[in-house]
């Protein structure tokens, strides 16, 4: 395989769990659960292939109007994930993070997570990001207030910032954008998700929902991935010369 078509850096909007319930005739948290197997797969898969980091939408801001059983069931399943998880990601050096409004979760779920990010901390392998109580604007917004507060405090003209100097503060600061966006159930919207550095990634909308999202299904993502011709606004004969 040519390894330099493999992205760096792929996001993931893991959706269609709760279609996936329904299918069975089962509660929505049973799709929930059954995504976990996918998300372990999608992790494994990354690591055969060479992706350095991997970003995973998980929760986001707009989820915490869901009713509220669906919501305590999904913080219960998170923290059993990452307790049940860490151990093989930590064999696999897989380094965790997470992005987006920590502090609007349930200590259990901030005290467990921010053990298993430490817990990996000096790993060398993939990266696995988990965008959770996660809004791209949310982050946009939070960005703006610090870069405000370094413009004050170290006496900064406006015209000095550029793209470089505001995306220093946002919470993907030193991961590359992603090359490759897959969303699955078919849906083709971002939802909130990375919408700076989505600004050049290649869309990949599989009509698969995410429980039944495996290898041989990220393996088509990157088959597709491969025909794309990123152009950046070059034309073909400039970039193939
Ligand atoms: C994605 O699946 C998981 C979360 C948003 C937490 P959904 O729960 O959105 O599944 P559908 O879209 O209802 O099928
Ligand atoms: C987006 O999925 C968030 C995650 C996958 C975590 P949703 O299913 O909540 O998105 P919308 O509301 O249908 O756009
Ligand atoms: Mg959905």
């Amino acid at each position: 395989m040519d390894k330099f078509k493999i992205p760096r850096h792929i996001a993931i909007i893991m959706d269609g769990n709760g279609r996936w319930a329904k299918k069975f005739g089962l509660n929505r948290i049973h799709g929930h659960k059954n995504g976990v197997t996918s998300v372990r797969e999608a992790v494994e898969f990354c690591g055969e292939k060479g992706v350095e980091f991997l970003t995973l939408y998980a929760f986001s801001t707009e989820n915490w109007d869901r009713p509220r059983d669906e919501i305590n069931g999904l913080m219960e399943l998170l923290v059993d994930a990452i307790v049940k998880e860490t151990p093989n990601l930590h064999k696999n050096k897989v380094r965790l993070k997470a992005i987006g409004n920590l502090a609007s979760f349930p200590e259990n779920v901030q005290g467990k997570l921010n053990q298993a990010i430490e817990f990996t901390s000096n790993n060398t392998g993939l990266v696995l990001t988990l965008a959770l109580a996660y809004s791209s604007r949310w982050e946009i917004v939070e960005a703006v207030k610090r870069t405000v507060e370094k413009v004050v405090a170290e006496n900064i003209k406006p015209e000095s910032i550029n793209e470089n100097f505001f995306e220093q503060n946002l919470t993907t600061f030193g991961m590359p954008d992603p090359e490759l966006i897959i969303r699955t159930s078919g849906e083709q919207r971002l939802s909130n998700f990375l919408l700076w550095q989505a600004a050049y990634s290649e869309f990949y909308f599989p009509a698969v929902l995410w429980p039944d999202f495996r290898k041989k299904d990220f393996e088509h993502a990157l088959d597709e991935y491969r025909k794309r011709e990123r152009r950046f606004g070059k034309t073909s004969e400039q970039i193939n010369q």
